[in-house]
C-alpha cells in the first residue's frame, strides 16, 4: 500500500514559519510511522521571494499567490503565520470554505474575531486549531478543551507575555529601571523595536480573551480585557514589594465568578512564595483551577521560533490523525454559554497604594478617613521620611470594589496634603 501524503500549505515565513518548517523536516524520518501519513509542505507563501528561498530547500514551493494555495484541490491543510487583522483573516475563511483545515498562531485575530471563524470552521466541518496562540510552546488549549473537559473551571491566571516577565525580573534581581530592561530585552531580541503590544499589556490581553472563552465556555473578547501595562512600575515599588515578601509580575487573570467573568491584564504584587513569583525570564507560566482537577500549572516557553513551532507542528499532527481517521470538526468552538464579562469598577481587589503627602500631624489621619468615607479598608500602612517635609508613605488596602478605591483617589486629587500618587498595583 502506498503510503498516503497529505499537504499543506504555509502562509507567512518569518520566526515561526521558519521554526514550522524546521520541524516538520525534523520529524520527517517517523512521521509515517507516527501518523500513518507524510506531511508535505507544498507550497509556502512569501512577500519577498528572493529572501525566502535561502531558508528553504526547494525554493519551488514558495509563492506570493493566495490564489495558487486556496485553488489547490490537493492542499488540505492551510498553516497561517503571517499574524495581524487583515489579510489573515480573509485567508482563514477563504480556506475554510474551501474545505481546507486550518492552523494559526495568530491570537490579535481569535480574540477579536475568534467566532466567525470558529463558526465558519463548524459550517464547513473542518478543524481549525490554535494552540500556538496562547503561551508559544506550552500546552494550554488543548489541555483545557479536552484533558480538563470534566471541569468546570474557576480561574485561569499567569504569566503569558514573555518580554514583560524578563524586563520585570531584570528589574527585580538586577535593580534596573524600565528603560534600562526595555533597552536590554530589545538588544537580545526579546522585545520588539515598537515594544507596545507587549509592554503596554496588549499581547497578554488577547491571550487571556483566549483563554477566558476556552475555559469557561463563553466567549471574551480582546476588547473585554481591562488591560494595564508594565510601564509605569518602577524599581522603587519593586523595593518596596521586595521588603513585604512580595514579587511584581504582569499577570493575566480570567476568573467564572456568580456575578460574571472577570478578565483582566495589569501588574500584580504576589507572595515570593507563590509558583507564578518564580516564573522568571521569558518565561510563561499558567495557573488553572477547576472543581475537579483542583490545581494545574503549566509552565514553559511561551515565544520563540522552536517553541512556538512544537505548538504549531503539534495541530498539524493532529488535523491529519483526524482526516486520516474521518473525524474531522470533532472539537470547534466550546462557546456554548454567555456569561457577562464584568466592568473593571465592579471588580473586588487588594491594592498597593503608594504616595507622596506632607509630612506633619493630621495627614494620616486624613487619608485614612477618606478611605473610611469610601469603604476602604486599610490592611497596612508603611511611612518612608524624604527629604524637605515631604514622607512617602504605602498603603496596602484589604480587598475593595475598584469604583470605591477610584472613589478616594478623586478625594486625593483636591487635597493639598498629597502631593502625589505614585504608584497603584493590586495585591493578590
Ligand atoms: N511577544 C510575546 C511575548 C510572544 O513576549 O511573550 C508572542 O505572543
Amino acid at each position: 500500500m502506498s503510503e498516503r501524503c497529505i499537504k499543506a500549505a504555509l502562509l507567512g515565513l518569518g520566526t515561526v514559519g521558519t521554526g514550522v518548517y524546521k520541524v516538520l523536516k525534523n520529524q520527517e524520518p517517523e512521521m509515517v510511522s507516527k501518523l500513518g501519513a507524510k506531511v508535505q509542505i507544498k507550497k509556502i507563501m512569501v512577500r519577498n521571494l528572493e529572501k525566502a528561498a535561502a531558508k528553504v530547500d526547494d525554493p519551488s514551493v514558495l509563492t506570493n499567490s493566495w490564489k495558487e494555495i486556496v485553488e489547490d484541490p490537493e492542499i488540505e491543510i492551510v498553516i497561517e503565520l503571517i499574524g495581524g487583522m487583515e489579510p489573515a483573516k480573509t485567508y482563514i475563511l477563504e480556506a475554510l470554505r474551501a474545505g481546507k483545515h486550518v492552523v494559526t498562531a495568530n491570537k490579535d485575530l481569535i480574540a477579536s474575531e475568534g467566532k466567525v471563524i470558529m463558526d465558519t470552521a463548524a459550517e464547513y466541518g473542518r478543524d481549525f486549531l490554535h494552540e500556538a496562540a496562547v503561551a508559544g510552546g506550552i500546552p494550554i488549549i488543548r489541555p483545557l478543551k479536552q484533558c480538563l473537559a470534566g471541569n468546570h473551571i474557576t480561574e485561569v491566571m499567569g504569566i503569558v507575555n514573555g518580554t514583560t516577565n524578563f524586563i520585570l525580573t531584570k528589574m527585580s534581581n538586577e535593580g534596573m529601571e524600565f528603560d534600562e530592561a526595555l533597552k536590554l530585552a530589545q538588544d537580545l531580541g526579546y522585545a520588539e523595536s515598537d515594544p507596545t503590544a507587549d509592554v503596554e499589556g496588549l499581547d497578554a490581553a488577547r491571550k487571556v480573551a483566549i483563554l477566558a472563552s476556552v475555559a469557561f465556555n463563553a466567549r471574551v473578547a480582546f476588547e473585554d480585557v481591562y488591560t494595564e501595562g508594565i510601564t509605569k512600575i518602577t524599581s522603587t515599588d519593586i523595593e518596596f514589594a521586595k521588603e513585604m515578601g512580595w514579587t511584581i509580575k504582569l499577570l493575566g487573570v480570567a476568573r467564572n465568578t456568580p456575578d460574571g467573568i472577570e478578565a483582566r491584564v495589569h501588574p500584580m504584587l504576589i507572595e515570593s512564595g507563590h509558583p507564578l513569583a518564580t516564573v522568571n525570564d521569558s518565561y510563561n507560566a499558567v495557573f488553572v483551577q477547576g472543581d475537579a482537577v483542583q490545581d494545574a500549572m503549566f509552565y514553559g516557553r511561551g515565544a520563540g521560533e522552536l517553541p512556538t513551532a512544537s505548538a504549531v507542528v503539534g495541530d498539524i499532527f493532529d488535523i491529519v490523525r483526524n482526516i486520516l481517521a474521518g473525524c474531522c470538526g470533532r472539537i470547534g468552538c466550546t462557546c456554548y454559554k454567555q456569561i457577562p464579562v464584568k466592568k473593571i469598577e465592579d471588580v473586588s481587589s487588594k491594592y498597593f497604594i503608594r504616595m507622596q503627602v506632607e509630612d506633619r500631624y493630621g495627614v494620616l489621619a486624613n487619608i485614612a478617613s477618606v478611605f473610611g468615607n469610601n469603604c476602604v479598608s486599610m490592611a497596612q500602612v508603611i511611612q518612608r521620611r524624604k527629604k524637605g517635609n515631604i514622607a512617602e508613605i504605602v498603603v496596602i488596602t484589604d480587598s475593595v470594589e475598584e469604583r470605591h478605591l477610584k472613589d478616594s483617589l478623586a478625594v486625593f486629587q483636591g487635597m493639598s496634603i498629597v502631593k502625589q500618587v505614585s504608584a497603584i498595583i493590586r495585591v493578590a
